[in-house]
């Protein structure tokens, strides 16, 4: 069944999906690659459009393949598809220009993550409205982390008590994402960078183990024994 998105909704969500993927083999875009029978993205934009603060989704898709992922995606949701950009931030940097300024949070969410939990994408925009520009849904780091020099000899040892591993979705007040991505210059791996640079505060939310970044072939693997265990719970 198409998923209705609410017209009453605060909430854009920017899907970059445009990316080659080649991380995780042979194949074509991560984001069309099937799990469990159906694309990554199609995985992702179901749970986006589950989260009732989400008025629009935009996808920026592979260039010269904005007319399969539109026929993908309607069945799931109403989804606008505009073009993909060489960087991942270019690709947002489109997707952001088809959200109207009445909309005043943008959430960027990678198509990657195509388990997230609708709750994340509330939890992090229900952050947004409370009054922080810049919001990151974050875990602890589990492993220890080392910096290591040329010839593989360490340097030393990072205290990971201070660490985080970011996930997306990466949420903004509107304005403070798109005046990030006007001054940008090097392309960065992710939104809340930008913000960074800028000088403005980003805020740390609880993450989800379910927003893992489906980036290589064991991840397949895992992301498909979740949604196994999903559907025997449900
Ligand atoms: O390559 P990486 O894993 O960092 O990509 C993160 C997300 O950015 C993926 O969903 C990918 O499809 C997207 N991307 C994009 N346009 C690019 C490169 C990556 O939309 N040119």
């Amino acid at each position: 069944m198409t998923a209705q998105l609410n017209p009453r909704g605060d909430v854009a969500v920017l899907v970059p999906a445009a990316g080659s993927g080649v991380r995780l083999g042979p194949g074509g875009p991560k984001a069309l690659r099937p799990l469990d029978g159906e694309p990554l993205l199609v995985h992702a934009v179901r749970r986006i459009a589950a989260a009732p603060s989400v008025r629009l989704i935009v996808v920026a898709a592979p260039p010269d393949g904005l007319d399969a992922v539109r026929a993908m995606l309607d069945p799931v949701a109403p989804v606008r598809v505009v073009p993909g950009g060489a960087h991942r931030q270019e690709s947002v940097a489109g997707a952001l220009a088809a959200v109207p300024r009445d909309l005043g949070i943008v959430l960027v969410h990678d198509a990657a993550r195509a388990l997230t939990p609708p709750e994340l994408v509330e939890s992090v925009a229900a952050a947004v409205r409370g009054g922080c520009p810049a919001v990151i849904p974050v875990l602890p780091v589990v492993d220890t982390i080392k910096e290591v020099g040329p010839h593989d000899l360490v340097r030393g040892t990072v205290d990971r008590a201070a660490l985080r591993s970011v996930q997306t979705p990466q949420g903004f007040r509107h304005d403070v994402l798109a005046k990030a991505h006007a001054a940008a210059s090097d392309p960065l791996t992710d939104d809340a960078g930008l913000v960074e640079k800028a000088g403005i505060p980003v805020t740390c939310v609880p993450g989800s183990e379910l927003a893992m970044k489906i980036t290589r072939p064991l991840d397949l693997i895992l992301a498909e024994a979740l949604l196994r265990v999903a559907a025997r719970v449900r």
